[in-house]
Order: C-alpha cells, then structure tokens, then sequence
C-alpha cells in the first residue's frame, strides 16, 4: 500500500501530464468549433442571408460608352428640365439604335425578342435602391456637390457586364446598401450607402441639418 502511495507521490509530472493529455482534444474540440463557426459566420451565414438575381438583360456600359453617338453618361442618365434625375433608362433610348438586332449575342436576342419587339419596358434590379422612406436627390449632389457618380457607384459606368443583384432577405434591401463586407467594413467611398455613411458625409460637408442639430443631422433632410 505504502509502495503505491510514495509512486504516486514520486511521480509530480502524472498529474499536470494526464491533464495535458485530455487537454489536447479539448483544444481540438475548440479550433475545429471555432473554425465550423467562422465558416458558418462568414461564408454560410452571406450565402442564406443574400438572394442572388440576375438582370433581365445584362447591359454592356464599356462596349456602349466606346461608340460615337454616346456622348457620356448623360445620353441615358440625364437631368429632366425640372431638375429630377431620370435613373434608369427607358426602352425609348435604346430604340433609336436597337429597331434591329446589331449583335449576335444570346443576350442580345432576349433583349429583343421580349422587350423591344413586345414594347415592354424591362424590369431593371437597382443596385442603389434605398426604402420608400428616404429621400434622395442626385441634383444636390451632382449639380450641387459637384459630386462624381464613382464616389456613390464605383466602376459600374465602366463595366462589361451588370453585377448579379443580391437582396438581403430580411430587409429586402438591395446589398449595396449595408454593403458586400459581412464585418461592415468599408474601404471604398462606393461599399455601402447606409445611414450612417450619408450622415457621415453630410456632417463632414457641413450640409445644412435643418432646424435640429444632431450627429445625424435633421430628421427631415433624408426622411419625409
Ligand atoms: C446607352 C445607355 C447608357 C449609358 C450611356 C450609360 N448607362 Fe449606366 N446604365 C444603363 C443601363 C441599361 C443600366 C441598367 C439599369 C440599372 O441597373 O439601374 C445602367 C445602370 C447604371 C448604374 C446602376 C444604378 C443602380 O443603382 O442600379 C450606374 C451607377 C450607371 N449606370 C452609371 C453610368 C455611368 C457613370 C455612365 C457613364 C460613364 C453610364 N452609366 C452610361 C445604360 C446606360
Ligand atoms: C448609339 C446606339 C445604341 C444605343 C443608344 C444602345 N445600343 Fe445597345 N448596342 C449598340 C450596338 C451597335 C451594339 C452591337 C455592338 C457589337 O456587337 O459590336 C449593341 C449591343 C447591345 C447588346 C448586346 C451586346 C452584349 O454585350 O450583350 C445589348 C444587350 C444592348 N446593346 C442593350 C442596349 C440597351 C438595353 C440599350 C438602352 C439602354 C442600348 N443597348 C442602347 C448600339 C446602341
Ligand atoms: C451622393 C451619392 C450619389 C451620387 C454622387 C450619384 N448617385 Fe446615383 N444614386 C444614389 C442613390 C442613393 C440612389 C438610389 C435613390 C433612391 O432609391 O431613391 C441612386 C440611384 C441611381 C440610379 C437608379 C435610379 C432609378 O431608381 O431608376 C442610377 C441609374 C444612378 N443613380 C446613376 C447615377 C449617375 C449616372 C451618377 C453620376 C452622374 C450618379 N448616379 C451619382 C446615389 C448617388
Ligand atoms: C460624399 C458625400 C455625400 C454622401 C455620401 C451623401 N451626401 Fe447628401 N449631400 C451632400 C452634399 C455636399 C449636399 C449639399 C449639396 C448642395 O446643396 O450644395 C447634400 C445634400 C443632400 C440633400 C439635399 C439637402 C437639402 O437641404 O436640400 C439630401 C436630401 C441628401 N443629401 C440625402 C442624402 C442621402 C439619403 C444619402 C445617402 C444615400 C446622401 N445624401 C449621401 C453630400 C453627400
Ligand atoms: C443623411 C441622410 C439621413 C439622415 C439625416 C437620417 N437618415 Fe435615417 N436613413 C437614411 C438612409 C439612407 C436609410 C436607409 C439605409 C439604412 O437602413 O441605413 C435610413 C433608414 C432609417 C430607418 C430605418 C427605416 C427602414 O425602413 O428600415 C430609420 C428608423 C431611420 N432612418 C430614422 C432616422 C432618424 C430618427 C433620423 C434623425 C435622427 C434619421 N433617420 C436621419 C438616411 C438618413
């Protein structure tokens, strides 16, 4: 008895090794749980969150902005008299050129069989779109503010092809608005329109706020 008693007691690693043992797996369990759930967070979690649609048709901007008889962004994203922006085009500015198809791009073919020669007017996703709450108006900022489309945009104007349209299925908003980066991050002027970022801008321009003077600013000057 007294010979198992001093082993034992001769013996100081037994402890802190048998626990060393059962703390390996242990360790184990936690990085591949913590990995499982950055998996989970990051690359599941955006994939159940975001629904993907296509454009009705995809609009090549590149291959359009190269011919002579468009001018620039204006010849479809114009100004109206009254100062209201005209956003996405309608099927009347693309008829002067496309009474014919001029390509042989299976796109090309949608484009004319369903909308040009059906005279619809083709359901365009808005990347941009903010609820019907806000009120934005591209006048104050691009007469006004003398504000490029890239700083809200980015490249779109120079792409060959529409982004894949992606809405958040909670909020319905389009993912352009809280942004592309699930940790909320934002590197580029154009990654995110939410809130806080237009009041950002607001507060660092000093755009008048109204009669309330918050961070955010009035109320009123983004929400009727
Ligand atoms: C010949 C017509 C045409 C011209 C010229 C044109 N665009 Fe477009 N643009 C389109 C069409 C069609 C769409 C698709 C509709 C949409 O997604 O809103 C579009 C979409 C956009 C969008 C996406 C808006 C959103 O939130 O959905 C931006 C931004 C844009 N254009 C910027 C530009 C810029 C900048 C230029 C000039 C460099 C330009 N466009 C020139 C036809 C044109
Ligand atoms: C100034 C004339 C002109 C206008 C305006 C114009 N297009 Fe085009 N578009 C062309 C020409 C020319 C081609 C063929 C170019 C080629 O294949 O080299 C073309 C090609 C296309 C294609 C097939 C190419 C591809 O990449 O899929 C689509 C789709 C298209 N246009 C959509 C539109 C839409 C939508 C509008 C209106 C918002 C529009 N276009 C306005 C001249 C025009
Ligand atoms: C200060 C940021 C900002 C700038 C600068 C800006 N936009 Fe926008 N744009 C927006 C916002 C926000 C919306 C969505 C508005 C809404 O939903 O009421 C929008 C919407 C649009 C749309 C879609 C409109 C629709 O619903 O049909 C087009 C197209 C567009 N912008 C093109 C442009 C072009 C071209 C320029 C440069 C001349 C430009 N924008 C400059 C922020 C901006
Ligand atoms: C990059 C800077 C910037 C961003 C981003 C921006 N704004 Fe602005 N905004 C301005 C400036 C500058 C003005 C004032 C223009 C002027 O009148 O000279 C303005 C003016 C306005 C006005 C008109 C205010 C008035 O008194 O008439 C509204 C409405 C507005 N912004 C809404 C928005 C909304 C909504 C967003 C986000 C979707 C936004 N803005 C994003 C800079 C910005
Ligand atoms: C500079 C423009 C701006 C100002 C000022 C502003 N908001 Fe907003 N607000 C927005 C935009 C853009 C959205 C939509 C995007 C988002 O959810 O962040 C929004 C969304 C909201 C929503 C969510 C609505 C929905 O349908 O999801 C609420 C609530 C709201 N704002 C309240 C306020 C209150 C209260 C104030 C005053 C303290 C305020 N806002 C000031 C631009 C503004």
């Amino acid at each position: 008895m007294s010979n198992v008693d001093q082993t034992t007691k001769m013996d100081p690693a037994s402890g802190p090794d048998a626990r060393a043992e059962v703390g390996g797996p242990i360790l184990l369990f936690f990085l591949v749980g913590f990995a499982l759930s950055l998996i989970v967070g990051w690359v599941i979690f955006p994939k159940l969150l975001y629904s993907h649609k296509k454009q009705p048709v995809d609009y090549n901007h590149q291959l359009h902005m190269e011919m002579d008889e468009i001018e620039d962004c204006s010849s479809c994203h114009y100004f109206r008299e009254d100062g209201s922006f005209s956003g996405a085009p309608k099927l009347a500015q693309c008829i002067d050129c496309h009474d014919e198809i001029l390509s042989d791009t299976e796109n090309e073919l949608v484009f004319y069989e369903q909308y040009v020669q059906k005279e619809r007017e083709i359901p365009w996703l808005i990347y941009s779109k903010q609820p019907p709450c806000v009120y934005f108006s591209h006048v104050a900022h691009v007469k006004m503010g003398k504000m490029d489309c890239v700083t809200c945009h980015g490249h779109i104007g120079e792409s060959t092809s529409l982004p894949v349209y992606q809405q958040n299925r909670i909020s319905l908003y389009s993912r352009d608005i809280w942004g592309h980066n699930i940790a909320g991050i934002a590197t580029n002027t154009w990654d995110r329109m939410k809130m806080d970022d237009c009041a950002r801008c607001h507060v660092r321009e000093g755009v008048r706020q109204g009669s309330v003077q918050t961070l955010k600013g009035g109320c009123f000057v983004c929400h009727h």
